[in-house]
């Protein structure tokens, strides 16, 4: 069975509180991408998780998928998983959650379980914060540390860029470095608002993303790229999640053309908001 992994990115991320356990309170406007791993999942004789190319460590997000599923649902099965990766690293991409989603996606599909998407997010949380949004797969409004999803019906009808400079940023590690006092805060409901009635200039004006100070000190080219984005003519051009990736926003498509003949970054790829779930 073969399943799409979406990345997603953050419209707008605010970090509201740090927690007594080491994570912190979030709401954020997630949006899945027309961009994935692809996820091949069939039945085996042992559980195994093996990547086209390249070499995956031990245990990864896909691994803890299975057990998971395995674990809850008292399965006998083992499962064999092929993932093409094309969602880079230390992003904010969301990259292994998405293939976490993917497989538990798979596994309920395989062996009929008929879980609801909502069952299945909830346990979800259990592999990662990002995790249960994967599993949804729809522009959402996201709380809690990243369990709470309210799906948004929007349009979306921008065209996105997405680029990544060579060097990632650790989640942990940007969160660690975060000055909740000093950092941009984004009204998420106003950004919400203006999805829902398609007004792209509130978006572009309010959405902000409370990691990115933090993540600029440990990347600063992700602060080269914003500004050559802006001055090649983007409308609007933010850090996605935790970094490095950036997303540069506009409606004109022969610009993202432009921009890709014109740069040079380790990575770009032009994309857009993900019309349907898997
Ligand atoms: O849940 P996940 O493993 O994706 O989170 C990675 C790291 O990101 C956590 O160890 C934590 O440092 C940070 N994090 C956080 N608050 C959240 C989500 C993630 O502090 N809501």
């Amino acid at each position: 069975m073969k399943l799409k992994a979406r990345a997603k990115i953050n419209l707008a991320l605010n970090v509201a509180s740090r927690r007594s356990d080491g994570y912190h309170e979030l709401e954020m406007i997630m949006l899945p991408l027309d961009f994935y791993d692809d996820i091949d999942i069939v039945f085996s004789d042992e559980d195994l998780v093996e990547l086209v190319e390249g070499v995956i460590p031990q245990e990864n997000t896909m691994t803890k998928a299975i057990a998971l599923m395995k674990e809850t649902y008292h399965l006998e099965q083992c499962f064999k998983v092929v993932a093409t990766k094309s969602i880079p690293m230390e992003a904010g991409l969301a990259g292994g959650s998405a293939d976490a989603a993917a497989v538990m996606h798979g596994i309920n599909r395989l062996c009929n379980l008929k879980i609801s998407d909502e069952e299945l997010a909830a346990l979800s949380v259990k592999i990662g914060a990002d995790v249960p949004f994967c599993v949804i797969g729809k522009p959402a409004v996201v709380s809690g540390i990243g369990e709470q999803i309210e799906p948004i019906d929007c349009i979306c009808d921008f065209e996105l860029l997405l680029v990544k400079p060579k060097q990632g940023v650790s989640t942990p590690q940007a969160f660690k470095t975060l000055d909740i006092d000093a950092c941009d805060h984004p009204d998420i409901s106003l950004i919400k608002e203006a999805l829902v009635s398609n007004d792209y200039s509130t978006i572009i004006n309010a959405s902000k993303n409370s990691l990115e100070e933090s993540a600029l000190r440990l990347v600063p080219t992700i602060a080269t790229i914003k500004e050559e984005l802006l001055a090649f003519g983007f409308d609007f051009a933010l850090m996605s999640g935790s970094g490095s990736c950036v997303f540069a926003l506009t409606k004109d498509k022969d610009l993202i053309q432009n921009a890709m003949n014109a740069f040079d970054y380790d990575f770009m790829y032009h994309t857009t908001v993900a019309k349907e779930a898997l």
